[in-house]
């Protein structure tokens, strides 16, 4: 995949940040309690255009952001409540036109963009409110042409009023194919103004002519387009996409992503090995937060971002950048991650017994720096193995330690540890097991009878 130039931040930024809000904070139940609750419409109506936030102040969110080590953040301008977080010219159901006459989605772009970061919007095409969008083309013709018509309309205003903005990310394309929602040419018209921009997957569901063609996680719950859009999403799993770029969000909690009540948080190792894992297999981690109806950021969320912030302020070198791939055996501690001439060890677990041991590394060792500390420490290398030694008995960092090995080119594997021990060929292994006979005796040795 050769990669535009005006796309390069996006592989190397890695971490960003998704944020959830609406008006659907103020129950405290998540982002879609409107449709899981079938609340009544008037009811939830009145409710969100009474919804006026004291606490929101976008420069406190983007310090947090940028403190966690985020390079680039996606707001919720529209969720399927269809609430806008704007001032638009075609609804008055927005925050510029009722209680808060705030243009929340202009002072989050601006403060994100003072704090060097870049910026994207989520869009829902969803909008449970309105009937046509349920009823569908087949059913509601001319409903749903004014529909769509709005949907486009909204999501040129975004694109127009706020300078550059970096990312958009589509949702709630489902139940509607791509050709219905006529995303092709949405795409098209979003080109046309920011021409920079990066554009996700889920612009509808492949169109019947694209066969059973289907999304790389097999479903299409998300509205997801193989064909269309310049990254993919996968959400809540991580998993590589081959030919373009990917992100996986995830939430920090348990399982929502608007802001609830009472949710359980994700340790920060947890978060922390999620971005590992992500960088490892080439892609980009989407960390959400719920903020509270207030618009405060939970103080559990706050927590775990300064911690992996101070993480990455150590170790960041290991994650930003880095290419894909494991280099050897190493899976028994934790992570690897590579970039240029070096490896990097993320260690899960510290053993106190000074030592780390890794298997299967064909290129000589230079160096070996303990990154938490800064410090070179020794090793030893023989065919098949580094010990690294002189490692304090404390862990020498709050969340994983990382080693560094340096090398005089790109670290290749012995032949035997290219890959993991499910994959390959196992006849590689013949050899090693063959060195101490081939019997099931003890010795190795066949008994006669
Ligand atoms: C799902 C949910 C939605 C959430 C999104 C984030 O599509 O419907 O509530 O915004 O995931 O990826």
């Amino acid at each position: 995949m050769t990669l535009p130039d005006k796309w390069r931040w996006f592989p190397a930024a890695r971490f960003g940040l998704f944020i959830h809000w609406g008006p659907y904070a103020q129950y405290g139940r998540g982002e879609q309690v409107l449709f899981r609750e079938h609340l009544d419409q008037p009811g939830y109506v009145d409710r969100a255009c009474a919804w006026n936030p004291q606490h929101f102040d976008a420069r406190l969110w983007a310090a947090t952001a940028r403190d966690a080590g985020m390079r680039y953040a996606v707001l919720t301008a529209r969720h399927h409540d269809g609430y806008c977080l704007w001032d638009s010219r075609v609804t008055n159901y927005a925050s510029a036109a009722q209680a808060p006459e705030r243009d929340f989605v202009g002072e989050y772009v601006e403060a994100f963009r003072e704090a060097g970061l870049r910026v994207g919007l989520y869009y829902s095409l969803a909008d449970w409110r309105i009937p046509a969008y349920w009823e569908g083309p087949e059913h509601d013709p001319a409903g749903w042409d004014r529909f769509r018509d709005y949907v486009h309309t909204q999501v040129r205003e975004l694109l127009s009023n706020y300078g550059r903005i970096d990312v958009i990310w589509f949702d709630g394309a489902w139940p509607h194919h791509a050709g219905t929602w006529r995303s092709r040419e949405l795409v098209e018209s979003i080109r046309a103004l920011q021409p920079d921009i990066l554009i996700n997957n889920r612009l509808g569901t492949p169109d019947p002519d694209e066969g059973a063609r289907q999304s790389a996680d097999g479903g299409l719950g998300a509205g997801e387009s193989r064909t269309l859009g310049d990254f993919g999403t996968p959400e809540h799993h991580i998993t590589a996409e081959s030919g373009r770029l990917w992100e996986s969000c995830q939430v920090s909690t348990w399982r929502l992503w608007g802001y609830t009540i009472g949710e359980r948080w994700r340790p920060a190792d947890y978060l922390l090995d999620m971005l590992i894992e992500a960088a490892q297999k080439g892609g980009n981690l989407l960390l959400n937060v719920g903020p509270e109806a207030d618009g405060g950021l939970p103080p559990e969320f706050v927590l775990r971002a300064r911690q992996i912030g101070r993480w990455l302020q150590q170790h960041g070198e290991a994650v930003y950048d880095a290419e894909p791939g494991e280099v050897c055996e190493f899976i028994t501690y934790g992570r690897q991650l590579r970039r240029g001439n070096h490896l990097y060890l993320v260690i899960r677990f510290w053993d106190r017994s000074g030592e780390v041991h890794v298997g299967g590394l064909e290129t000589r060792v230079e160096r070996a720096v303990l990154l938490s500390t800064g410090a070179e420490v020794p090793f030893e290398q023989s065919a098949d193995h580094v010990v690294i030694k002189g490692l304090p008995q404390d862990p020498p960092a709050e969340l994983f330690p990382v080693l560094r090995l340096d090398f005089g080119s790109p670290p290749e594997p012995r032949d035997w540890a290219r890959d993991r021990l499910w994959c390959g060929d196992p006849r590689r292994m013949t050899p090693w097991a063959a060195a101490r006979g081939s019997s099931v005796w003890a010795d190795g040795v066949e008994r006669g009878g």
